[in-house]
């Protein structure tokens, strides 16, 4: 079931609140420094891990309020890393009992030991990744690129099922000649392989870039590592609906999140606690923001629909390797996850 809006004068029209996507944020903090992302540009301050208390009552909030659809996928991530959480163990255990059908996105810098219990919601692991260089990972995550690939090889090799962990380079102007080795590792692994743009992760910043309202060495980093082009290539359209419209956001101390591109440190990135007595009245609000309007007008929300569409011979490769990977996704994700 998809939640459904309309558009009519005033704004987009809510009219059923069953979410497809929901975001809860775990961990409130990352130990990567990113720099096209809030967290890792130090911009904001880093934020707490959302307790199992906590997680537990706010997923029995959202099914009182009725706003979980029958096959909803939950993304226990948005601007933290999800493996620092020191309960993710008993997260993903009570996810399991629920049914909850979870995707991780991790920087795959650390793991925690997670049960069999615990790996068997985990329908999506995504391993995000800067390039395949050292070079790469000085400039983006700032880990040991040797270390973060040893971990991931021992035992990736072996195993075979459907199920899939997918391994997603970001692609900036320098890293063209890591996505074939990228690729190769990939179908190495038996892993996917999912290529995308780097785009501007941060709602302020990207709107200022886009305003010619930044500083000129901010500019000046993003004119030389992101492929602008398709920044400024976008669908000029009021009534466009931003994929966003479909998730509900939650943040680790469970309070609605207007927007998964907007940093923490903005006045509007919170509206309400979904908590409060008044919060079904107020889930409107989530999608008739002012903010909506501006970043619909500069063609932000139109990006994420732009970053997947790299070159044709990228599309090759990946359709290549994901038509021929198997991974036995949950004994690997056991195994690293036993790892000392
Ligand atoms: C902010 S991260 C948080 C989760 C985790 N720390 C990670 O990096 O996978 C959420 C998602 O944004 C993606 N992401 C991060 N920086 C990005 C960028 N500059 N451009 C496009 N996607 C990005 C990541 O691949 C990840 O799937
Ligand atoms: S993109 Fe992920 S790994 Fe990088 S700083 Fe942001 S939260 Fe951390
Ligand atoms: S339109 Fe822009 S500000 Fe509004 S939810 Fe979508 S991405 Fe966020």
């Amino acid at each position: 079931m998809k939640t459904e809006y309309s558009y009519s004068e005033g704004g987009f029209v809510m009219e059923n609140k069953h979410f497809k996507l929901i975001t809860i944020e775990i961990s409130g903090a990352c130990n990567a420094h990113c720099p096209f992302c809030v967290t890792g540009r130090g911009d904001i301050k880093a934020g707490k891990m959302m307790s199992l208390d906590l997680f537990k009552k706010t997923i029995y909030r959202l099914k009182e309020l009725d706003l979980v659809a029958k096959d909803c996928d939950f993304y226990l991530f948005n601007w933290g890393e999800p493996f620092l959480n020191p309960e993710l163990n008993e997260i993903l255990e009570f996810c399991a009992d629920e049914n909850l059908h979870i995707c991780l996105s991790t920087n795959a810098s650390t793991y925690k030991k997670l049960s069999k219990k615990a790996i068997k919601p985990i329908s999506n692991f995504i391993v995000s990744m800067p390039g395949f260089s050292q070079t790469a990972y000085d400039k983006i995550h700032g880990f040991d690129f040797e270390k973060i690939i040893e971990q991931f090889t021992k035992d990736f090799k072996k195993y075979s099922t459907p199920q899939k962990i997918q391994l997603r380079q970001h692609i900036y102007q320098w890293n063209l000649d890591d996505i074939a080795k990228t690729a190769k590792y990939a179908c190495t692994l038996g892993a996917d392989f999912y290529p995308y743009y780097a785009y501007v992760a941060n709602y302020e910043m990207f709107k200022k870039y886009k305003l010619g309202q930044l500083d000129k060495q901010t500019e000046h980093e993003i004119n030389t590592n992101i492929f602008t082009y398709y920044l400024h290539n976008y669908i000029d359209d009021p009534k466009f609906e931003c994929y966003e419209f479909d998730m509900l956001i939650l943040d680790e101390s469970a309070n609605v999140v207007s927007c998964c591109n907007m940093a923490k440190n903005n006045e509007k990135f919170v509206l309400f606690n979904i908590f409060d007595d008044n919060a079904p009245d107020r889930m409107p609000e989530r999608i008739n923001m002012e903010e909506c309007k501006t970043c619909l007008a500069l063609g932000m929300a139109q990006i994420p629909y732009n970053i997947g569409t790299v070159p044709q011979w990228a599309d090759n490769i990946k359709a290549y390797i994901n038509q021929n990977s198997k991974t036995n996704f949950h004994k690997i994700l056991h195994r690293l996850c036993h790892k000392k």
